[in-house]
């Protein structure tokens, strides 16, 4: 359906919830409630994604094997927790286009941002800069600020920062691309988001990855707003890592662990230095307990430690979802969602608020990220009162994501009504 065949009334949006496809999958999931037991309008999947309700199952399977079996859990258990990471692995192949070789479920985002620097942020005289959004996510822009500090440079100098034309809210590719072909032999890193997480716009994967490679940087990718938001080809684009987070779309629970991919090139590289545990080494001989470490091959050999099972138990339950589901309706129904948010945000010609996400679908995920330019707190805690549950970046970005596995036409149409009202008071 095109935009141009959307409608503004009540009645369309409960037309259009009640034909869609995946409606059914909305009822997997637990809505937070209002004092008077009806579903709050949930659209901060961006932030915290919701629980299925099957996590409680997975989660409370393990806690019992635990009480069943101590110790011996790890090897008899109906799901042994020796292995436990490994049940992820496929499903997280689907969501991200990788080999199994590629991924691994660990620790959490930032760690693992951190490993990854480590192995393939390798800064020399000549070749030491990394190219970051300017308006990267703070933990991005510490991590990698204390990467460029620990090899004994200087931010200052060896970071470069993206940011969009003056009077433009979002990054071009072109101007990427142009800033790589010429400074590219002095970047050892190009690390950007492949959703951006305050304006919502998606990176060209392919494009970066590729005009990063002609100048010999190695490129990676945070995609905490990505995974779980769009399709991903992240072997078939030839991206060298990328690191991301399992809470947001992939409605892995609080905290949840975190996703890591090494290309496949990468894989049987031993002289690639990193930091080393013992759940990276070798299985057959992890324990006998060897003095030497030797890597698993692939993304499993920068594991360090054995995972929380409670906390992959939870991200089973949400990933065999997605399996159902599959990404590629997702994204389907999600560019319509958004869309139909943006057709009805553009019904208000006040211009006390602005728009600052990409306008073409394929520059952007799931978030509309909306500047407002008076009152921004006050309409936030207006809809609060409503409950509309999105989330508001200081000092004036009010952010909403339709999620396609649980979020339907009709919240979209209630969040639009009640913002716009709470704008015109
Ligand atoms: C883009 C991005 N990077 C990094 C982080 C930090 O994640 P963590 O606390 O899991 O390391 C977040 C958290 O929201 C994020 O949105």
């Amino acid at each position: 359906m095109r935009s141009a065949k959307f409608e503004t009334t009540k009645e369309f949006a409960a037309a259009q919830t009640a034909r869609d496809p995946l409606l059914a999958f909305r009822e997997r999931f637990h809505i937070p409630k209002m004092a008077d037991g009806s579903d709050c309008t949930y659209l901060a999947g961006h932030s915290l994604g919701l629980q299925p309700k099957s996590a409680r199952d997975y989660v409370v399977q393990e806690l019992q094997e635990w009480a069943r079996l101590g110790v011996e859990g790890h090897f008899q258990a109906r799901n042994p927790w020796m292995p436990y990471h490994e049940f992820l692995t496929d499903p997280i192949c689907r969501l991200v286009g990788a080999l199994p070789i590629e991924v691994v479920a660990m620790n959490s985002l930032t760690v693992n941002l951190h490993l990854m620097m480590v192995s393939f942020y390798r800064p020399t005289a000549q070749r030491n800069k990394i190219l970051i959004e300017a308006n990267a996510f703070p933990s991005d822009q510490y991590a990698v600020k204390s990467q460029i500090q620990y090899h004994g440079y200087d931010p200052a100098d060896s970071l470069i920062e993206l940011k969009p034309r003056p009077g433009e809210t979002w990054i071009r590719t072109e101007d990427i691309e142009e800033l790589i072909d010429r400074d590219g032999e002095k970047i050892a890193l190009v690390m950007l988001a492949g959703v951006n997480y305050y304006n919502g716009q998606t990176f060209d994967f392919q494009r970066i990855t590729n005009a990063g490679h002609a100048k010999g940087c190695i490129v990676g990718f945070d995609l905490a707003h990505a995974a779980g938001n769009l399709p991903l080809k992240l072997h078939d684009w030839n991206i060298d890592f990328a690191v991301w987070c399992s809470y947001k779309y992939l409605n892995g629970g609080p905290g949840a662990i975190a996703g890591c991919f090494v290309h496949e090139r990468h894989a049987q590289d031993s002289k690639l230095p990193r930091f080393t545990g013992w759940w990276g080494h070798d299985k057959i001989s992890r324990f006998r307990m060897p003095q030497d470490f030797q890597a698993i091959p692939g993304a499993e050999g920068w594991q360090l430690s054995n995972p929380s099972i409670l906390s992959a138990a939870a991200l089973r339950a949400s990933l065999e979802i997605f399996h159902e589901a599959t990404m590629q309706r997702l994204r389907a129904k999600s560019e319509l969602l958004t869309s139909y948010l943006e057709f009805l945000l553009d019904q208000d010609i006040s211009k006390k608020f602005s728009i600052i996400t990409p306008r073409d679908s394929a520059n952007r995920g799931a978030q509309l990220s909306l500047r407002l330019t008076e009152k921004g707190r006050e309409v936030c805690d207006a809809l609060a009162k409503d409950g509309i549950i999105c989330d508001w970046r200081e000092p004036d970005i009010l952010r909403v994501a339709p999620v396609p596995l649980y979020n339907t036409f009709s919240d979209v149409h209630t969040f639009a009504d009640k913002f716009l009202a709470a704008m015109r008071r």
